[in-house]
């Protein structure tokens, strides 16, 4: 260690992001709208972006309530270019510039499985959880790299299902593990804009997303195959969140981070 360096617990803020400012798509339920707070919370000034409009208007409200809390509420469709690109200028409007992105929108297209899926769900789903989070996070690169002062950490929401999966999550699944080599191939590719590039991949917590099977008689005999016998909380992701956002994981890119209660190592 030099003699510059300080050691860890020198570095109190290691977590903090103060000064940065965090775009989260899908801020309108479920992980979006908690990771939002959690980055403001952190100091982040955080730019929200969905579809239903009412629901980030909502969050951005209550954000904002937040002593320090500084958030703006962007409607956005991930599968609408324009809307993409406004989604990234209102946020260098408002703040002067974008250093964190969270990919998070994503949708599922029900039970179905490789045999019943219809080129519909096909599209909708790989063009909101992989074509989209390309898009975007080109037009993020394309911002940082403007400023060779400039940094930035992309967060990739993937899923356990890139690692393991069952049968009816087909093109859900297929997307996952597309986020997870996205997230290899752009950590590779961009670094020479400053950006470090890594995914956060939850295991099963009760949302939109998920419901189709928390909610099904397969439930509890799913659940007891975890290790630590129950499904993530939103709390779980805040540290890992924290983590590939800051400063505390500025040598982390490519990575994913597998936050599931061990779901991933359980018995065949
Ligand atoms: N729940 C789980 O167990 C679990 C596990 C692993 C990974 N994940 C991932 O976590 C992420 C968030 O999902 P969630 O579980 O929190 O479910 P959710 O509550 O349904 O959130 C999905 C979000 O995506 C947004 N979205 C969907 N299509 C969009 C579009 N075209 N444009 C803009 N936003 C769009 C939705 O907003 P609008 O409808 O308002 O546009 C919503 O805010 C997803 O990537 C999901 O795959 C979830």
């Amino acid at each position: 260690m030099t003699a510059a360096t300080p050691s860890p617990h020198q570095r109190p803020n290691l977590f903090r992001l103060d000064g940065k400012t965090a775009l989260i798509t899908g801020a309108s339920s479920g992980f979006g709208h908690h990771f939002a707070g959690v980055l403001a919370a952190a100091g982040a000034n955080v730019v929200l972006g969905a579809r239903r409009t009412d629901k980030i208007q909502a969050r951005v409200d209550e954000i904002n309530s937040f002593d320090g809390g500084r958030a703006i509420g962007v409607t956005l469709d991930v599968l609408n270019a324009d809307s993409m690109a406004a989604f990234l200028q209102a946020s260098i409007d408002e703040f002067g510039q974008a250093n964190i992105l969270v990919n998070n929108a994503g949708v599922e297209s029900g039970a179905k499985t490789y045999a019943t899926i219809t080129e519909d769900d096909w599209d909708s789903v790989l063009d909101t959880n992989v074509k989209a989070l390309w898009h975007l996070s080109k037009l993020f690169s394309e911002h940082v790299g403007a400023d060779k002062a400039r940094t930035g950490s992309i967060i990739n929401i993937g899923s356990i299902t890139a690692w393991r999966t069952l049968k009816g999550q087909f093109p859900y699944a297929v997307s996952k593990a597309a986020v997870k080599k996205v997230t290899e191939v752009m950590a590779l590719e961009g670094a020479r804009f400053g950006l470090r590039v890594n995914s956060l991949a939850p295991g099963y917590v009760l949302t939109d997303v998920s419901k189709v099977l928390l909610e099904s008689d397969r439930s509890d005999a799913f659940r007891a195959r975890i290790p630590q016998r129950r499904y993530g909380e939103f709390e779980d992701m805040d540290g890992p969140l924290l983590l590939l956002a800051s400063d505390a994981g500025s040598y982390m890119t490519g990575a994913s981070i597998v936050v599931d209660g061990g779901h991933i190592c359980s018995e065949i």
